[in-house]
């Protein structure tokens, strides 16, 4: 049987968050020019696919999330014109460009739900769910995922509409056909227009349990956390595998899903080489992962225990998506390691490889291949995120004192990925001339590109060689992983192998010495090709000393 091209196999994605990537005309946003000015830069990264975050029409309750015009710009990004011109330049370089694809729900300022809210007979009404309250009742006791009640009051007709994420953001309901029918349309208006793949947002929730029952409420809460009501319930194969039939009428379209709530056991279906809904998914169960505090070690036997989970799930058949940061997560540095101007450099490395070498296509967040880190602005007032705002109000009405509550975003808020890239040491990172939507991290005049890519050892450089020897030998691609030192409190070591191929990944994930006992002579037999210490210790035959963040890559 001829094989589809399975290219996604071997990208190397680089995911942008466009608003605080590079601004192209000093409004402090950035935009698709910028993207485009800075392609070149991408290409000499060595990546070979970017994965754009939302830049559609939308009011921005969400950063695009929620979008009222899906074949329509953002003014705030450009034009149309601007991203054909994207696509080709990308293109021109050996580029492909995945967009993001919103659709378990649109804004409430999308013509389709305007028109929905009309009448209770508007020919759109039923492409969204629409229930009768209970006299003041909401229609059922489902909480939503940003917080409140699911369910939104509109006088208009004196029902509720269903919203699992803001109020801002009603769901949309894939029962209809019509509903079904026209993304479909919008996908391939997508794809005749030269994309090359789509990262689905937020797809396991798409499918909500028959008659949406209320949740049995013990405890008496006023709404009840509703994930197993809409997440990867039962019944939304018939969906997504529709979805996929529809994707698949295109040849090499690259899938990516966000899909939260999907076990391993379920992802085997989900990403099935042959029946699955798309090529990959991003788990989210790295992140019960976390440090205990600055002065411990992060839990590396348990983040060893859920990574190798995955990547056993997928030994024969099918795919991992491979990230350590996205724009709704804290920095990586930050989060597991030590972010430091002492072990700085040394982490950043240390994780990069830790990832980047198992098996599954690896997706890069912008500023993560320069190490950057989360940020401390003391005043609540120069945070953007809505989740991060709505925090801050909620626990100062429970009593918590500002200080405490800061200390919380700043170890957890998604503003902490979405500070502006750190270009250079201009005013602003050369992120922007005028002022910036979301201020610049101060730390932008030790950690920018233009310094890294004067400096051999920056982190910078040691993703362009990591890239480079990823795409230099299959079997980084196809070769199988096993787990090595299960136990290591500190040490995350693996093989790759593919027919007598084989290479080793050591890394200290703590910021102390290590000691790592090796089993068997194949190791230190082994040439090592990428490392972020100048030589190896090997204190005797069988003992490696690694220091602090030590990390290196060996082949045989
Ligand atoms: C996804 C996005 C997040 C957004 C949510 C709602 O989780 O990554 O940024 O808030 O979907 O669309
Ligand atoms: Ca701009």
């Amino acid at each position: 049987m001829q094989k589809k091209s399975q290219w996604w196999k071997e990208a190397i994605v680089y995911q942008i968050y466009i608003q605080s990537f590079q601004d192209s005309n000093n409004d402090g946003i950035g935009d698709i020019k910028g993207i485009q000015f800075r392609l070149d830069y991408l290409k000499d990264l060595g990546i070979n696919t970017i994965w754009i975050c939302p830049f559609y029409k939308s009011p921005m309750h969400d950063n695009g999330y929620d979008i009222s015009d899906y074949q329509d710009i953002n003014e705030l990004f450009g034009s149309m014109v601007d991203f054909d011109e994207l696509l080709k330049e990308a293109h021109l370089r050996g580029i492909k460009v995945i967009v993001d694809l919103v659709i378990n729900h649109t804004s409430n300022e999308h013509p389709w739900f305007i028109e929905s809210r009309k009448e209770n007979n508007s020919p759109k009404r039923d492409w969204y769910i629409w229930r009768k309250g209970d006299k003041n009742n909401k229609p059922n006791n489902w909480e939503s995922i940003f917080g409140g009640s699911v369910w939104k009051y509109d006088h208009n007709t004196d029902e509720y509409y269903l919203h699992i994420f803001s109020s801002k953001q009603p769901d949309l309901n894939w029962e209809n056909k019509d509903v079904r029918n026209a993304l479909y349309e919008i996908i391939n208006w997508w794809i005749d227009k030269g994309v090359d793949g789509f990262r689905i947002d937020a797809i396991s929730h798409i499918k909500k349990v028959e008659g949406l029952p209320n949740l049995p409420n013990p405890n008496n809460f006023k709404y009840v956390p509703s994930y197993k009501m809409h997440m990867n319930v039962s019944g939304i194969d018939k969906f997504l595998l529709e979805l996929k039939a529809n994707i698949n009428k295109h040849p090499n379209i690259m899938t990516v899903g966000e899909a939260n709530g999907v076990t391993v056991k379920d992802a085997v279906t989900w990403v099935h080489d042959d029946d699955g809904y798309m090529n990959m998914i991003f788990q989210f169960e790295q992140y019960e992962i976390k440090p205990k505090d600055s002065n411990e070690w992060m839990d590396v036997v348990g983040f060893k225990k859920i990574l190798t989970k995955w990547q056993n799930a997928f030994e024969n058949n099918g795919w991992n998506a491979l990230y350590i940061e996205n724009h709704d997560k804290p920095r990586s540095i930050s989060l597991w390691g030590v972010d430091d101007v002492k072990f700085h450099q040394k982490c950043g490395k240390a994780f990069a490889l830790m990832y980047f070498m198992m098996k599954g296509t690896p997706f890069i967040y912008q500023g993560q291949e320069i190490g950057m880190t989360n940020v401390r602005f003391d005043n609540i007032n120069d945070y953007k995120d809505v989740a991060a705002l709505n925090l801050y109000k909620f626990k100062l009405q429970e009593g918590n004192t500002k200080e405490s509550i800061l200390r919380e975003i700043w170890d957890n808020g998604r503003d902490n990925a979405r500070t502006p890239m750190q270009w250079s040491t201009e005013p602003n990172a050369g992120f922007t001339k005028g002022i910036p939507w979301l201020k610049v991290n101060p730390n932008y005049k030790f950690i920018n590109v233009e310094d890294q890519l004067q400096d051999k050892d920056s982190i910078l450089n040691f993703y362009k060689k990591l890239i480079k020897i990823r795409k230099s030998d299959d079997l980084f691609i196809h070769g199988s992983f096993k787990l090595l030192a299960k136990n290591h409190k500190q040490v995350f070591a693996y093989s790759r192998k593919l027919g007598n191929k084989k290479a080793y990944i050591i890394v200290n994930m703590t910021k102390d010495v290590a000691i790592y006992y090796v089993k068997g002579k194949e190791i230190l037999g082994s040439d090592i090709i990428l490392s972020n210490y100048d030589n190896l210790i090997i204190a005797n035959s069988n003992k490696i000393k690694l220091r602090p963040f030590e990390a290196m890559l060996l082949k045989n």
